[in-house]
């Protein structure tokens, strides 16, 4: 059946997970864009909807499942209209079940793993033209040569912090994890070509450049000398670019953060003060059962170097309860370190056995009630903490860059240096600015402030719209 709607097509893409697959919707947006789709923000106004999936935790793949399932209705009422609705599956739900997922749910039409979205356009015309089509291989060549370029209206659309991924897949093998095997072995951008993606969003009036990676701190990209060069270099080379004002990168693993990285954290001034960095554990058996390939005392001394160079910088982390054989004195190790870092943040999930992973053939498997009691134990901690870190900015003077409107009219939300949302009352025209705001309150997700000068129109960027908005701060898997 071909489609009887007339103009271009419509796209939709729904991002679950992280960060990357954020920055992946938005190149599968323009690789299509460049066909001639443009992107729609209803859903049953698609003509192609691409679900860009996450594999991380069990209950993130199961929500795949039951989008498809409505899609379902949603695919015959196109139909009933004499429309043509075509269904991919892209991300690593797609990597790792490929035609399983055809099975298991038939509206979908194509199934598209995250090292080939550069050939969305045919694969998609294939599926139209001769039926179902997976495509989940790992091709030897470097997907980022075929992506498109944004436009500067679809960078500026999105927004005055953008993401740059450099770094690709894992060579870790933590125990509990999917994504060295979804996302493949440890691949980082070249130099240059990371510069420039850079300049060009920098050219467009974006502020904030956050490079993103599965493992970032691992990224060793060939530099124009033709050596590879480490995160610090190139943390170093971006904040040469005009216009770039602040540079943040995540996730991090706590044995590739070197010493050039950690002096860097005090000497350059656009890195902002704030890491994530994923522990995991507070119990070095557990750690060593995750093959974390750090212990404790390991992670504690990155921390107190990284305070050493930049005092004010926020932490946030990852952890897992539950993990197989955990026990409680060793989840009460993780509630101590929680105690001892006093984290800005963190995300903390209960083990969830993933299909093919070492752990998850583990014969001690935590009953899930005691997993569920953990985490909300951890959780009441880690709230402490975050609450205390942002009670202790109230009463300071912050450099907000304002990223785009708030809930009420006259408000906009920006990020502190230290990653926290703050509202403020401005004008929207001063989005893309960087203001200095006092701190004045707390709320449940923000902070609010108050502008101590009123922004200069004319150094605002042309913003659009709001269409991206800072996400948490964790890479593999963290959100809904
Ligand atoms: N179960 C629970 N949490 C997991 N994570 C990764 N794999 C699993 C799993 N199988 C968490 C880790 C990681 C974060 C992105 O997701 O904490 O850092
Ligand atoms: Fe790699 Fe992070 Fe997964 Fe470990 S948790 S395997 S470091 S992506």
């Amino acid at each position: 059946m071909s489609s009887v709607t007339s103009g271009p097509r419509k796209l939709y893409v729904k991002s679950y997970g992280c960060q990357m697959n954020v920055y992946d919707s938005q190149r599968m947006a323009d690789v299509l864009a460049r066909e001639g789709y443009v992107e729609t923000a209803a859903p049953d106004d698609a003509d192609l909807l691409v679900l860009n999936t996450c594999h991380i935790r069990e209950k993130a793949a199961e929500k795949v499942y039951s989008e498809l399932g409505r899609l379902r209705v949603l695919k015959a009422a196109a139909a009933r209209d004499g429309r043509r609705l075509t269904v991919a599956v892209a991300g690593c739900v797609a990597q790792a079940e490929g035609e399983e997922i055809i099975r298991r749910a038939p509206v979908v039409d194509l199934v598209v793993g995250p090292q080939s979205y550069h050939r969305l356009p045919d694969l998609v015309a294939r599926a139209e033209r001769d039926g179902r089509v997976v495509d989940t291989e790992f091709p030897a060549d470097d997907k980022f040569d075929h992506l498109a370029a944004p436009t500067s209206a679809a960078t500026r659309a999105r927004g005055a912090a953008a993401f740059v991924t450099v770094q690709e897949g894992c060579d870790k093998f933590c125990t509990f994890c999917v994504v060295p095997y979804t996302r493949g072995a440890e691949f980082s951008r070249p130099v240059q070509k990371i510069v420039a993606e850079v300049e060009r969003l920098a050219d467009a009036g974006v502020r904030e450049i956050r490079l993103i990676g599965q493992n970032v701190n691992a990224w060793h990209g060939d530099g124009p000398d033709g050596r590879a060069w480490t995160l610090a270099r190139l943390l170093y080379r971006l904040a040469e670019i005009p216009g770039v004002a602040r540079l943040r990168y995540t996730t991090s693993h706590p044995r590739d953060m070197d010493a050039d990285l950690i002096a860097a954290h005090g000497n350059l001034p656009a890195l902002m003060p704030q890491l994530h960095l994923p522990v995991q554990s507070g119990a070095d058996r557990v750690l060593a059962a995750m093959n974390r390939r750090h212990d404790c005392a390991g992670y504690l001394d990155v921390i107190a170097r990284l305070k050493a160079a930049r005092p004010d910088i926020a932490l946030s982390s990852d952890f897992i309860v539950g993990f197989p054989g955990e026990t409680e004195a060793e989840f009460r190790d993780t509630l101590a370190l929680v105690d001892a870092v006093g984290f800005a943040g963190a995300y903390s999930f209960k083990y969830s056995p993933r299909p093919g992973t070492p752990a998850a053939d583990s014969d001690a498997q935590v009953p899930e009630a005691e997993k569920t009691e953990r985490l909300a134990r951890l959780q009441a901690r880690i709230d402490h903490h975050a609450g205390a870190f942002n009670a202790a900015t109230v009463g300071r003077t912050a450099e907000i860059l304002l990223e785009h409107p708030g809930k009420h009219a006259g408000q906009m939300v920006g990020r502190s240096p230290w990653m926290q949302a703050v509202q403020v009352m401005a004008p929207t025209s001063s989005r893309g600015q960087i203001v200095s705001v006092r701190i004045s309150g707390t709320g449940t997700n923000s902070l609010y402030g108050t502008l101590l000068a009123t922004p200069r129109p004319d150094d605002a960027a042309p913003w659009q719209d709001d269409s991206l908005r800072s996400e948490p701060v964790c890479v593999a898997g963290a959100g809904p």
